[in-house]
């Protein structure tokens, strides 16, 4: 028996097969783009990848829901029960036509269920880490608080809407002023170290004598981001009590697990008051005081290499003994 040949009129007629199309294609380049722009830039190149996904996304969805005529499916239940086949009359158009759309709406749901379900998941979930997070300013009181070359252990309110969650410490010394290379005039200069651990983020502490043994009082005074402590200190570095990492009193680490130096804070004067103002990590630093040369890089997580191989193959770590 000679098997039944497709009509040349309708040379889809044979198919049960789904015909070709780039739009699916043209999704997943679109889901593609967002995921590299979380990475690069998530607001413009995101909202691009975005756009392609949805546009391609509709094609795709319109196009399943065609027949393979490329026209739009009727469905007419009356026609469906009551027109029989003919002999001659091939009876696969129609059968090939429902089942075609039910293929194409079974796809078309499946893929705005799973876009409903994935994309607002996977938005909260991998956006905020590439976000920038906003950096609130710190107001630690008047310069006349910090006698030169004196240090303070300062504990701080970041955030005061947070209220206590958001306090962090830093070691604070007054080093007098120093030539703004670029305006030749003499500027204040503070260094300002964070005591957050380069390890895994422990709190570290000054080594050396500290408040009451100095016989110096702690200060307290009360700025606009709720109260603010000095405690004087004369430190011989830093350690950290988690896993012993040890810095020097510029924040070089000097031994332990610690990955890098202690972060800094960046500073501005205001009004005679000294502002805190974001973080920033450092590899090292080479000199003291004001005369010392900061190797900086943008602020990075406890853990994380800045420079040197470590930070091409990050995450991946050496092996420690
Ligand atoms: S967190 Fe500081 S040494 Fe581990």
């Amino acid at each position: 028996m000679e098997p039944e040949q497709p009509s040349p009129e309708n040379p889809h007629e044979d198919g049960h097969l789904p015909s070709p199309s780039l739009w699916p294609i043209g999704f997943a380049i679109g889901i593609v783009v967002i995921l590299v722009g979380l990475v690069i830039n998530p607001k413009l190149i995101s909202s691009i990848g975005a756009a392609i996904a949805i546009v391609f996304g509709f094609l795709w969805a319109r196009d399943a829901t065609r027949d393979l005529r490329g026209e739009p499916v009727e469905i007419e239940p009356e026609r469906r029960e009551t027109v029989e086949p003919t002999a001659g009359e091939p009876s696969v158009p129609e059968a090939v036509t429902r089942s075609h759309f039910l293929e194409g709406a079974t796809i078309g749901l499946g893929a705005v269920i799973g876009g409903l379900i994935t994309v607002p998941v996977a938005g909260f979930a991998l956006l905020p880490p590439f976000l920038g997070q906003k950096q609130h300013k710190v107001d630690l009181g008047p310069l006349s608080t910090f006698g030169i070359g004196e240090w303070f252990i300062a504990t701080f309110i970041v955030d005061p809407a947070q209220g206590e969650v958001s306090r962090r410490a830093a070691f604070v010394r007054n080093n007098g002023t120093v030539t703004d290379p670029s305006t030749k005039k003499q500027v204040p200069s503070f260094t300002i170290i964070s005591n957050r651990c380069t390890h895994v983020g422990c709190p570290t502490q000054a080594n050396g004598p500290q408040g009451a043994i100095l016989g110096k009082p702690t200060i307290k005074q009360r700025t606009a981001n709720g109260p603010v402590e000095f405690v004087p200190v004369i430190p011989a570095g830093y350690g950290c009590p988690c896993h012993g990492s040890q810095f020097d009193t510029e924040g070089n680490r000097t031994a332990g697990p610690a990955v890098r130096a202690l972060d800094r804070y960046g500073f501005e004067i205001d009004h005679g008051r000294l502002i805190l103002l974001s973080t920033y990590s450092v590899s090292k630093v080479v000199g003291t005081g004001g005369q010392a040369q900061i190797y900086k890089y943008k602020s990075t997580g406890p853990g994380q290499h800045v420079d040197g191989p470590e930070a091409w193959w990050y995450p991946l770590q050496p092996p420690h003994h």
